[in-house]
């Protein structure tokens, strides 16, 4: 079977390439830069790499015709990018893109489209561990988290008109490689590198391993409901939790205090236009201390119960990822 693709150079689309292939499946991975490094592994792996955006509809039709599947993986994952112009383009990518990919898709009679979305698009929980049925009580906190909301209620509507459409909601994803706060701080971490401060102590969010998180996009794609939304988490756990986790493993100093949040949120604002002056890529923001403050707890269980998938829990998840960034570290002294 043919699958077609979105977002496979990403930090999830890489294993979810690895996911599908293993099925036996024909990937064709839409790229937007062919000769990338990210993409060439992907054709190494035994994907066909197919040249085009998903901002860009007329680069679609064609390199979807004949799949059995459609994923749509692509998307901006940014926090204090400011500015309108940035915001128009994740705009563009995370909400025009999911509606071109999956309207072609639909145009084209696939008969299974996963598009993948996030628990952001639900929004803070509280302290109440929630599920699929869950509704967004509060605003928005962020430009993605509003754009990622939006194409979930694009797909949304077009399951309740009947369309083939699934919905893959991953927690927080982590593993080695990851681009987001926490990944920079565990690699910093193993480098010996992290002040023994935290910030955020009390808040949290479901997470889940990057390969696990892969493994449950290609499982939504092979024996997903139609019309049906998986969450996709290993559990739920606060920052001290997750703190708690990286202290037990060999690094530099342990994390032992926390700023209190009337301290970390405005070392957060002032850090961001300090980051952007030195050209440095975003790691703390506004936007960043507005989620990090917020709850998002939900349950994989249904994906678990449905799909037939396990995902590793809290403690597995980021003892894995610790050993894997240390391995990494060691290898590039
Ligand atoms: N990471 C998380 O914690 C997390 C959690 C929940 C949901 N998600 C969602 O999972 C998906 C993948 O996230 P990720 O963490 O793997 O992100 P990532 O590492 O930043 O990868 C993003 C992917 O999207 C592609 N892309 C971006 N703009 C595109 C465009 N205009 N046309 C075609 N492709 C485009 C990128 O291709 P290039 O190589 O060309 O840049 C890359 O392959 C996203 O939809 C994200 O919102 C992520």
């Amino acid at each position: 079977m043919k699958v077609f693709l979105t977002g496979g150079t990403g930090f999830i689309g890489q294993p979810l390439t690895l996911a599908l292939l293993k099925r036996g499946w024909d990937v064709c991975a839409l790229v937007r830069r062919p000769e990338s490094r990210e993409a060439q592994a992907l054709a190494r792996l035994g994907a066909t790499l197919v040249q085009g955006d998903v901002t860009d509809r007329a680069s679609l039709a064609a390199p979807m015709r004949g799949a059995g599947v459609v994923i749509n993986n692509a998307g901006w994952y940014a926090l204090g990018i400011g500015g309108k112009e940035a915001e128009a383009q994740m705009q563009a990518i995370n909400v025009d893109g999911a509606r071109h990919v999956l309207e072609t898709a639909l145009d084209a009679g696939v008969p299974r489209v996963v598009h993948v979305s996030s628990i952001v698009a639900w929004g803070d929980t509280g302290l109440t561990v929630r599920d699929e049925t869950y509704t967004r009580q509060i605003p928005p906190s962020s430009p993605y988290e509003r754009t990622k909301t939006e194409a979930h209620a694009l797909a949304e509507t077009l399951q309740k008109q009947g369309a083939p459409v699934m919905l893959a909601c991953p927690g927080s994803v982590h593993g080695p490689g990851d681009h987001a706060t926490l990944g920079d701080l565990i690699r910093l971490y193993v480098r010996g590198l992290h002040p023994p401060v935290g910030m955020f102590a009390g808040y949290g969010r479901a997470v889940v391993h990057v390969d696990d998180c892969a493994e449950g996009i290609a499982a939504v794609a092979e024996k997903g409901g139609l019309g049906e939304s998986y969450i996709l988490s290993g559990g739920n756990a606060t920052y001290r939790e997750i703190y708690a986790i990286v202290n037990e493993t060999p690094g530099g100093m342990r994390v032992r205090a926390y700023l209190p949040d009337f301290m970390s949120k405005p070392f957060c604002w002032a850090a961001e236009p300090v980051e952007r002056w030195l050209r440095l890529p975003i790691t703390f923001s506004a936007e960043m201390a507005q989620g990090a403050t917020s709850h998002y707890f939900f349950s994989g269980a249904k994906a678990e119960r449905d799909l037939g998938i396990r995902f590793r829990d809290v403690r597995r998840i980021f003892l894995d990822t610790l050993a894997e960034e240390r391995r990494r570290a060691h290898k590039a002294r």
